[in-house]
């Protein structure tokens, strides 16, 4: 029999047990026909006297997926996912929420609103309402600390990072972990066992896990303290610390209401709607128009050609991706060292008991390494990262053309090299790709899969499904120098060395770019790349640069000497014995001085804001551009691109999301007002002059 309240939430009646399924696609999200039908379901179970217990569970792979990310910022529709929380808790027979996939943010608060909770070993419980700029706010705060305590509350909350059934019983979040993958069997199981015994409804709300007061006011005061350090200009997280605070002052109800208060607040907060664009937009960037129209090849094994600092990390990603890898070096030693280089990565991990060496020799059994071409006769896809030489490169792929079987992909993790290029020097341009990967490979996030003018689009939407198993975030971009990334940042980067010599320290520039968010200023950047990269690439170009446009000098002047940053104990900072953050050195800035003298520019100096200001209108300028020339597909591949492979902060949404948020006739003004100096560096975007015109924004164009 089934008593539906609305489409989204059914109700079965098994003897005396109801079992309330939520069955909202993709991932039961709460949305306001959830809340509605939990709330009747809950109603109508406690009406009933037939009814002796409820089991809430979720149909499809998750439990629920937590508040309905896109109701954020409309007009709130009742009722509110505390009330419903709250009337579940209200309940006066046994609640069980039986838990598989996910349970997250509100979808474990509903959970920890039910009165017995058995998960599965697929359940995945978090409260990842940080990550959105939020802080759980359906009752989250004040419940999960009276269950599980302060400390381990606080932790789960301020991290957002999800748990296993296994953590979950540990911390006393969950009952039980039930064996199988029957959620329905595990949750009327348990539910028969508590109407056989009699239980009665045992409410969250009345847990007495703060009963220790010191200890909890130590864990709270040591979270503060944590999170004024770590929690770099965000807004939430010291509001996590405030509501749970609450949870140990005030009774639950008055707890509830400081918590409404402050999740109200960061709704609201700009951060919050910077942290759900970016939800969304690393969702649609890998939604690119070949994953649609294509069928993506099966990819069983891997070959990777080169295994210096980028050849290895990939095989770190993909080895841990459970594939299999066949790399290829110069010669026996370079091939030792390669794969000494994957081998340090794993070191690493077991000198900080991350994984066991076990674990390692497992993962190398997967691990081939030859010198010879014959050996990747039967892979599926070959990554080449070898140096960053057209003839080289074009040398590699002749190779790959002769031995790689019919359909392998044949992909380039190339910076700049044009791969169209590389594609037609081979019999098989249909099946090249670009796979840009960034450095360190197996810890960043970023791939740009770079689209030349031939590749097939299966080809696409295999690398595309290769993101996915290697866990990253895929933006799709289109052939040019630098691509989506590479070519943004070789802009900002120039106007960074111009505000350099017009009088701002490297140092200052660094500060201001840390304070609006970044991990890193851009000078701290290129020490740690190391300025010999650029420097290289300067030279390379020396040739074919405008000569009219402005070239600052100063960090050939660095090079010149040999400073190339951390590697070599200085660079733009000094890194005495080893150390991994740089003072200033008074050398560099005599430098600095030295060279506007040479260029005749008489120093001024420059407010933090204007720095920023200029610094970002390069940025969104040139991120316009790629837009503009359907390099990037939309504002939000550019977003996805410097939040996750470039440092920008998050919660700004990144560059064309910070852009809307400041107004773009605001920075288009500030491009006009620098071309007054500089008008062949600040020339505005045809894009950006297009949509002030039209009174539109960026977000328009992401639709
Ligand atoms: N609301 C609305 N849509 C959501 C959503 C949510 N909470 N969670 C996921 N979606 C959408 C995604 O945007 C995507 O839509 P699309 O197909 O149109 O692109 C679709 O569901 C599938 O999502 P994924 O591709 O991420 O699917 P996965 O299977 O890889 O992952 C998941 C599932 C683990 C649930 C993951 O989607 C996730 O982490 N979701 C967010 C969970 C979350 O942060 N919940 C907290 C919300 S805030 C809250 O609850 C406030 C409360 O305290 C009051
Ligand atoms: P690297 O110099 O550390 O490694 C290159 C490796 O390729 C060396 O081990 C070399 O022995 C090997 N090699 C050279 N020619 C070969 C050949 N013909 N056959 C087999 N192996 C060969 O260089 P890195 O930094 O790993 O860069 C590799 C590629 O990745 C370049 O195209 C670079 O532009 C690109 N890249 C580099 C990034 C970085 O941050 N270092 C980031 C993203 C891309």
């Amino acid at each position: 029999m089934n008593t539906a309240a609305t489409a989204a939430v059914a109700s079965t009646r098994h003897d005396d047990i109801l079992v309330v399924t939520i069955d909202n696609p993709p991932v039961n999200a709460l949305g306001v026909d959830v809340r509605r039908g939990l709330l009747e379901a809950i109603e109508a179970a406690d009406a009933d006297p037939a009814v002796k217990a409820v089991v809430l569970l979720g149909a499809g792979r998750n439990f629920l997926g937590g508040a309905d990310i896109r109701e954020f910022g409309k007009p709130p529709q009742p009722p509110a996912l505390p009330d419903v929380c709250n009337r579940i808790e209200a309940a006066t027979k046994p609640v069980v929420a039986a838990i598989h996939g996910a349970a997250l943010g509100g979808g474990l608060e509903v959970a920890l609103g039910a009165h017995y909770r058995v998960a599965l070993g697929s359940a995945k419980l978090g409260l990842p309402e940080v990550l959105l700029g939020l802080l759980p706010g359906a009752g989250g705060t004040q419940r999960t600390p009276r269950l599980i305590g302060a400390q381990a509350a606080l932790e789960l909350m301020l991290s957002g990072r999800h748990i296993g059934a296994k953590e979950a019983a540990k911390l006393g979040l969950v009952d039980r972990v039930a064996e199988g993958d029957d959620v329905l069997a595990a949750g009327l199981g348990y539910a028969r066992e508590l109407v056989a015994s009699g239980a009665a409804p045992r409410r969250t709300s009345e847990g007495g896990a703060l009963a220790d007061r010191a200890a909890t006011q130590t864990a709270i005061d040591a979270a503060r303290a944590e999170t004024a350090k770590k929690a770099r200009g965000l807004f939430s997280p010291l509001k996590i610390v405030d509501a749970v605070q609450g949870a140990l002052d005030l009774p639950f109800a008055e707890g509830l209401a400081l918590e409404r208060k402050l999740f109200i607040e960061c709704l609201e907060s700009p951060q919050r709607a910077g942290l759900v664009h970016a939800f969304f937009a690393e969702r649609e960037a890998a939604k690119a128009p070949e994953t649609r129209s294509a069928q993506p090849r099966a990819i069983a094994s891997v070959g990777i050609i080169g295994g210096g600092t980028m050849g290895a990390g990939i095989a770190v990603a993909v080895l841990d991706a459970g594939l299999p890898v066949t790399m290829i070096e110069r010669d026996d030693e370079a091939l030792a060292r390669g794969r000494a280089n994957v081998e340090k990565v794993y070191d690493g991990l077991i000198a900080k008991g991350r994984i066991k060496p076990e674990a390692k020799d497992a993962i190398m059994a997967r691990f081939n390494g030859s010198t010879s071409y014959d050996a990747l006769s039967q892979v599926d896809l070959v990554i080449e990262a070898v140096f960053e030489d057209m003839a080289v490169k074009q040398a590699v792929f002749k190779e790959l053309d002769r031995v790689c079987k019919p359909g392998a992909v044949l992909a380039t993790n190339t910076s700049y090299l044009d791969i169209d290029q590389i594609a037609a020097s081979i019999s098989r341009p249909q099946d090249v790709i670009g796979l840009h990967f960034f450095s360190p490979a197996n810890i960043m996030k970023l791939l740009e899969i770079v689209v030349p003018a031939k590749v097939s689009a299966d080809v696409v939407a295999t690398a595309f499904e290769l993101a996915k198993k290697l866990k990253k975030t895929a933006v799709r971009a289109g052939v040019c120098d630098g691509f989506i990334g590479n070519r943004v940042l070789a802009v900002y980067g120039a106007a960074a060395q111009a505000i350099m010599e017009d009088g701002a320290s490297p140092y200052q520039i660094d500060k201001a770019v840390r304070d609006f968010g970044y991990p890193m200023g851009p000078f701290q950047v290129s020490d740690l790349a190391g300025g010999d990269i650029g420097w290289a690439t300067r030279k390379r170009r020396a040739a074919t640069r405008d000569p009219n446009a402005r070239y600052v000098q100063i960090p050939d002047r660095l090079c010149e000497r040999g400073w190339f940053g951390q590697k070599t104990a200085r660079g733009y900072y000094l890194y005495p014995e080893g150390a991994r953050v740089g003072t200033p050195d008074p050398e560099v800035e005599a430098i600095i001085d030295a060279e506007r003298q040479r260029a005749g520019i008489t120093p001024r100096s420059f407010t933090d804001e204007e720095i920023v200001r200029r610094y970002l209108a390069a940025m969104i300028n040139e991120g316009a551009n790629v837009v503009h020339q359907k390099i990037a597909l939309r504002p939000l591949d550019v977003d996805v691109t410097f939040v996750h492979g470039y440092g920008f902060p998050r919660y700004r949404g990144g560059p064309m999301h910070y852009a809307d948020t400041v107004g773009l006739p605001k920075i288009l003004a500030d491009i006009q007002e620098f071309a007054k100096e500089d008008p062949l560096f600040w020339k505005p975007s045809p894009l950006l002059v297009d949509l002030v015109e039209r009174g539109e924004n960026f977000a328009s164009l992401n639709k």
